[in-house]
């Protein structure tokens, strides 16, 4: 795939009408934004649209409303937080392409900035429908698409407006794609991919696209215990996808074939019950990971496998990391989670960190800023990095 497109620096934006689509999928409670982190990381383009006098018209979509009018759903919280990041007043439309927006959009002058209501309210948004898609371009006289974050849904929003304007990319997502695409195309070496989260069926391309291009591959988080299972180990009451142990020895051929180091963890912690609440008190040992104990279940990356994880980061060059080492999300099983966050921090090499989970995880320990780029994207990056065509991505003009 070419990412080499056009951005809004390739285009004149003074006194255009932009649809500009972000991803403002961001975490609320109670009606508050729990992380702007999303808002932030598309200020850059907003900020360059309104310094350059462009009409700029935002969208997106937040949760999945489904085609409902869920009020808890609304973007006026949104257009609220841009608003005091901007310094000026944001336009929030009472609806997505519909007579408010028409006229709204029509009446803005050079610098405005509007949004639309959540694009997930109209049915026609996931099935990437030609009529929203057609209202959406009406409002608008150029589309840049700088949603990372939702670049791998072929929607209205993201991909389907693109057929009706020129189309080309903000800041954000030229910025992901250009470090993960170089990570990937063009890595310093040892190029090192750490994978966790639970489960090996929501990563098998990625581990199998991978292991074309790394020198180091590490596996650990829920889907380990798969691979420990297809070595043989007995592995007690742990996660285990039984109908993909095969495919399990398959890659590990794969990485010895390839001249692939595949670590997996050498020591585990366990319990004889997953925790309840998952963040409530819980008993654990460290059994080694060969034998781990009828009735016990892995539920994070041992001691030994920390140092020997962080070891492989330490003499990496390019490092990229997706997915929990364990159930991070209660304190006493957070330690390999934070263990490989700590060992990205220390590093010289250019590290990503894959969007989701693992994200959170460097920005709740407050190393974000010693990552070289935490991605925006949680679903879209695990698709960058099994190499797959970003529809959100493919549809904007080739830069020539
Ligand atoms: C995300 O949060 O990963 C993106 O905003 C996409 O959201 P979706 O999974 O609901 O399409």
């Amino acid at each position: 795939m070419n990412y080499n497109k056009k951005s809004i620096e390739d285009i004149e934006v003074a006194g255009k009408r932009v649809l500009c689509r972000c991803d403002f999928n961001v975490p609320t409670k109670n009606g508050v934004i729990t992380s702007d982190k999303r808002i932030v990381a598309a200020m850059p383009t907003i900020k360059y649209l309104v310094d350059h006098g462009a009409r700029v018209i935002l969208c997106s979509h937040m949760g999945k409303p489904k085609g409902e009018w869920k009020p808890e759903l609304s973007l006026k919280v949104v257009a609220a937080r841009i608003s005091e990041l901007l310094g000026k007043e944001v336009i929030m439309a009472s609806d997505v392409a519909g007579e408010d927006s028409q006229a709204k959009a029509a009446a803005l002058k050079d610098g405005d900035v509007m949004l639309l209501e959540n694009t997930r309210y109209i049915k026609g948004e996931t099935k990437n429908d030609p009529e929203l898609s057609k209202a959406l371009a009406s409002l608008a006289d150029v589309f840049v698409n700088d949603a990372f974050g939702t670049a791998h849904r072929a929607h209205s929003s993201t991909a389907g407006v693109a057929d009706y304007l020129p189309a080309v990319c903000g800041y954000l997502v030229q910025k992901e794609v250009s470090i993960m695409g170089k990570a990937l195309a063009n890595p310093e070496r040892p190029f090192v991919a750490i994978l966790g989260g639970a489960k090996v069926s929501d990563k098998l391309n990625v581990i199998n696209n991978l292991l074309e291009k790394v020198d180091t591959l590490i596996i650990g988080g829920g889907m380990a215990y798969t691979f420990l299972a297809a070595k043989g180990y007995s592995v007690g009451d742990s996660l285990l996808d039984e109908s993909k142990i095969d495919y399990c020895k398959e890659m590990m051929a794969k990485a010895e074939s390839k001249g692939v180091k595949l670590l997996l963890p050498i020591d585990t912690v366990v319990a004889d019950s997953f925790p309840n609440p998952i963040d409530g008190p819980i008993e654990t040992k460290t059994v080694p990971a060969d034998a781990i104990p009828d009735g016990e279940q892995g539920l994070d990356i041992g001691e030994k496998t920390r140092a020997l994880f962080a070891d492989a980061v330490k003499n990496a060059k390019t490092v990229v990391w997706n997915g929990p080492m364990g159930v991070f999300e209660n304190p006493t099983l957070a330690k390999g989670t934070i263990a490989m966050a700590q060992a990205l921090a220390d590093s010289d090499a250019t590290t990503i960190v894959g969007g989701g989970d693992s994200a959170a995880a460097c920005e709740q320990l407050g190393f974000a800023d010693k990552i070289t780029h935490i991605s925006t994207g949680g679903g879209a990056s695990l698709e960058f990095l099994e190499g797959l065509e970003l529809p959100g991505i493919a549809c904007l003009q080739d830069k020539e």
